[in-house]
């Protein structure tokens, strides 16, 4: 039999395996990239201003999006617990995104606006003043760090380059805005963004 040939000869096997997994692949994955749903951005969606993009990347650094996802799930449990689940049209401008899924902290998707600047200035300082059960590490460097305010226009024009509709404006002036900042500034003010376009019940 014919079936048989395939079997007994592991190489032909691979090779129909990865054919099958291709096309599987291309039928769920390619749709995404035409689909208004998934590429449009939510209403309002703005690229996220100087100080927040560069606390982005010092979130990244610090290794926050390895214990916090950043994705609230459609279901009932998660929606009541953090709001709105999350949609992809408001992390089309995120490169890389931060989704994640491992969760040893809770979900920061929809933590803007929860808490004051003051309470996360003091969360990050350290933790166990504000929370005193948390096992989330300190990063008091945060606050002794200066923002490098040549990096941040560059990195505006290298995310325009992917899509993110950045202007000429927007780049020029970016130094300024990050001058003189720390980065917990920089952190905090990512940080009281996310999440907020969408409408939710606490
Ligand atoms: C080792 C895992 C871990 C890392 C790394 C970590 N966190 Fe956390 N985080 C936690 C845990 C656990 C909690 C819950 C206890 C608490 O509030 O401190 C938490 C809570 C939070 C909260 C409060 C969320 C809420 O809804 O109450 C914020 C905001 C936060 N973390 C931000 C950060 C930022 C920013 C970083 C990186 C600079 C970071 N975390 C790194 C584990 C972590």
């Amino acid at each position: 039999m014919k079936h048989e040939i395939v079997e007994k000869n592991i190489g032909l096997m691979i090779v129909f395996i990865i054919v099958a997994i291709s096309f599987g692949a291309l039928v769920e994955i390619v749709p995404l990239f035409f689909q208004k749903q998934t590429t449009e951005p939510v209403e309002g969606l703005k690229p996220l201003g100087a100080l927040e993009l560069t606390g982005r990347d010092i979130y990244i650094r610090e290794g926050c999006n390895v214990c916090h996802s950043q994705m609230v799930r459609p279901m009932r449990s998660e929606t009541e617990r953090y709001g709105h689940y999350s949609v992809a049209g408001e992390s089309v401008y995120d490169h890389p995104f931060l989704w994640g899924s491992k969760r040893t902290g809770p979900d920061l998707a929809r933590v803007g606006g929860r808490y004051s600047d003051e309470w996360h200035r003091a969360h990050l300082f350290n933790p166990r003043d504000v929370v005193p059960e948390s096992i989330m590490p300190a990063y008091p460097w945060l606050f002794e760090n200066d923002i490098d305010s040549q990096l941040v226009g560059k990195k505006m024009a290298a995310l325009r380059k992917v899509g993110v509709p950045y202007t000429d404006d927007d780049i020029a002036g970016a130094a300024a805005k990050v001058e003189g900042k720390t980065e917990i500034d920089a952190v905090v003010a990512y940080l009281q963004q996310l999440g907020t376009l969408l409408k939710y019940r606490r």
